[in-house]
C-alpha cells in the first residue's frame, strides 16, 4: 500500500526536504506549515515527483486547527502510516541579557504543544489500526541544558522524555514512536548562526536521508551526524556538571549573528 504520511513545518528547511524525498519514493503526503505560498510551492514541488499532496496550511499550536487538518486527512487518505512531527522554532539569548517568560511560551506552544497537539489527534486510529510511527523531531540540543538555548534546549529535553514515555506506553501496540535527534544542519532556524559555532554542520538533504532510513528501521532514537551526536550523547551527557559548566560556558559564550 502506498505510504501515507504526515510531515509538519514542511514549508522550509528538514521538513521541506522530507516531502520532496518521500515524493520521490511516490507517498501521499499530507504537509502543514503557516505560510501558504510556501505550502503551495513544496505541494507543487511533491506532485511533479509523482506524489498525491493534502496540503494543510495552519498553526501546530492550535489544537482546533489541528484536528480539523487531521479530519481532512481521514476524509483524503483515510488515516497516516508515518507522522512525522517536524514544525519547530529556536529563540536564542543569554539569560544575562534578558529573561523572558513569553520567549519559553512561544518556543514551547509550538516544539512541545504543537507535537502533543498532533500525537492527541493521530494515536487513537493508529491504535485502532494496530499499526503506524510517530517519528517526533527532537534535537542534540535536547541532551543537555545548552548555553544561550534555555527555551530551545529545554523544550527539546521535553520531547525526549515525552517521546520516551509515549514508547514505553505503546510497546506492543504496534504503533512505534521515533525520536529524531539532529545536530546542526543548514536551515532557516540556524541561519543566524555562523557557520564556525556549528560543528559537523550538514546539509539537509543528507539529514532528511538519515531520518528517513531512521523511520524505516523503526530505531527508537535517530541521532547525527554520528561523530557530534555520538560524543553530545554519551560523552557531554554523562560530564559531571562541575566540569559541563565549565566547557560549556567558555566554550560557547559567543553573541549570535545579528
Ligand atoms: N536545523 C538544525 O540545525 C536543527 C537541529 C536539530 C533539530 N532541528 C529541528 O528540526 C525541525 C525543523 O527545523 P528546520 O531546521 O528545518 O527549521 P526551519 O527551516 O525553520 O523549518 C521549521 C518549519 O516549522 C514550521 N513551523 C514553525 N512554527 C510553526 C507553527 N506554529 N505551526 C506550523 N508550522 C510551524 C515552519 O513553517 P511556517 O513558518 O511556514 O509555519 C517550517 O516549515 C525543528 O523541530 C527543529 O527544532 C533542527
Amino acid at each position: 500500500m502506498t505510504r501515507r504520511v504526515l510531515i509538519t513545518g514542511a514549508t522550509s528547511g528538514l521538513g521541506r526536504e522530507l516531502a520532496l524525498q518521500l515524493a520521490r519514493e511516490g507517498c501521499r503526503l499530507a504537509l502543514t506549515g503557516r505560510r501558504k505560498d510556501r505550502l503551495a510551492e513544496i505541494a507543487q514541488a511533491a506532485q511533479e515527483l509523482g506524489a498525491e499532496v493534502l496540503p494543510l496550511a495552519g498553526d501546530v499550536g492550535d489544537p482546533a486547527c489541528v484536528r480539523d487538518h487531521y479530519a481532512a486527512i481521514r476524509a483524503g487518505f483515510a488515516g497516516l502510516d508515518w507522522a512525522i512531527l517536524n514544525a519547530g522554532i529556536s529563540k536564542s539569548g543569554s539569560a544575562r541579557e534578558g529573561f523572558r517568560a513569553q520567549d519559553f511560551r512561544d518556543v514551547y506552544e509550538v516544539n512541545v504543544f504543537g507535537m502533543v497537539n498532533w500525537i492527541e489527534a493521530v494515536l487513537p486510529d493508529m491504535l485502532k489500526a494496530g499499526r503506524g510511527a510517530i517519528a517526533g523531531v527532537a534535537s542534540v540540543a535536547g541532551f543537555r541544558g545548552v548555553p544561550r538555548s534555555g527555551a530551545y534546549s529545554s523544550s527539546k529535553a521535553a520531547v525526549i522524555a515525552l517521546l520516551e514515555s509515549l514508547r514505553v506506553d505503546l510497546r506492543g501496540t504496534g504503533v512505534d514512536v521515533i525520536t529524531i535527534c539532529p545536530g546542526f544542519v543548514r536551515t532557516e532556524l540556524t541561519s543566524r548562526w555562523k557557520p564556525q559555532d556549528m560543528p559537523f554542520l550538514m546539509e539537509p538533504e543528507a539529514a532528511a536521508r538519515r531520518m528517513i532510513a531512521g523511520i524505516k528501521r523503526k530505531q527508537r532514537l535517530v541521532h547525527f551526524p554520528w561523530i557530534f551526536s555520538a560524543t553530545v550523547k554519551y560523552v557531554v551527557r554523562n560530564m559531571p556538571g562541575f566540569l559541563y559548566d565549565r566547557v560549556a560556558s567558555g566554550a560557547t559564550y559567543r553573541r549570535p549573528n545579528k
